[in-house]
């Protein structure tokens, strides 16, 4: 369901937007889990990208649903392959979800970065639809919004943090400190037998 596109041009230009630092949803993905409980809302993190350097490129970070338009994030949805859903059912989802994060591209006014988080708010937390706009992959967009996301869920004491992924994807959230079977553990999902059509 990865759909890699390529970087449009003007954003090229913007490839200094990665900056190396030394910091270190569905059945048939392989889930995931970050735990950090030696982290703490203390904690000082240096993201990837400052969020000036978010904002110098003509990106702005945003937490809240309010000025999100949910056809736009639809679009950036089914443009790497997730179903087309409806965006009434998103608008729940998004108000039953605990923490939230998404870039907006200002020129266009338009979401092209987008995760987040449902729990219990003091455990456990579960990341959902992280998504770049395949025209805005690659440059440290998804890697800036899982970040904050994380850090933000950590800053409320939340140490076990899940996620499911594609196994393409794997590569993408190790390095942000996600392991696959910690400890052994599996994840499992439940599964509903699709009944033969007659
Ligand atoms: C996966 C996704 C969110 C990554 O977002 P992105 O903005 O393109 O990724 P970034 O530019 O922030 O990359 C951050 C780092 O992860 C690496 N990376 C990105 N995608 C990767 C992948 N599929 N596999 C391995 N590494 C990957 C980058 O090379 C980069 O490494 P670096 O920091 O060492 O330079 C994005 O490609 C996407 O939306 N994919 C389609 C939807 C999807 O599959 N979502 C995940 C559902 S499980």
């Amino acid at each position: 369901m990865l759909l890699r596109g390529a970087i449009s041009s003007h954003l090229l230009s913007s490839s200094t937007l990665r900056f190396k630092t030394t910091t270190s949803s569905y059945p048939q993905n392989v889930v995931v889990s970050a735990q950090s409980p030696q982290q703490s809302s203390t904690t000082t993190t240096k993201f990837s990208i400052s969020d000036q350097d978010l904002d110098s490129r003509g990106f702005s970070l945003r937490s809240t649903v309010n000025d999100l338009n949910l056809d736009h994030l639809n679009s950036v949805f089914m443009a790497v392959g997730f179903p087309k859903r409806d965006p009434a059912k998103i608008r729940v989802a998004l108000e039953n979800t605990d923490a939230l994060l998404w870039v907006e591209y200002r020129k266009t006014q338009r979401p092209v970065a987008f995760a987040r988080a449902t729990g219990d708010g003091v455990f456990n937390a579960i990341i959902w639809d992280v998504v770049v706009d395949p025209s805005f992959q690659g440059i440290g967009l998804g890697k800036a919004v899982m970040e904050r996301l994380v850090e933000e869920l950590l800053g409320k004491g939340i140490c076990n943090i899940a996620l499911y992924s594609e196994p393409r994807v794997l590569g993408f959230y190790r390095p942000l400190g996600f392991v696959s079977d910690p400890d052994g553990i599996r994840g499992m999902v439940y599964s509903r037998k699709q009944k033969k059509k007659k």
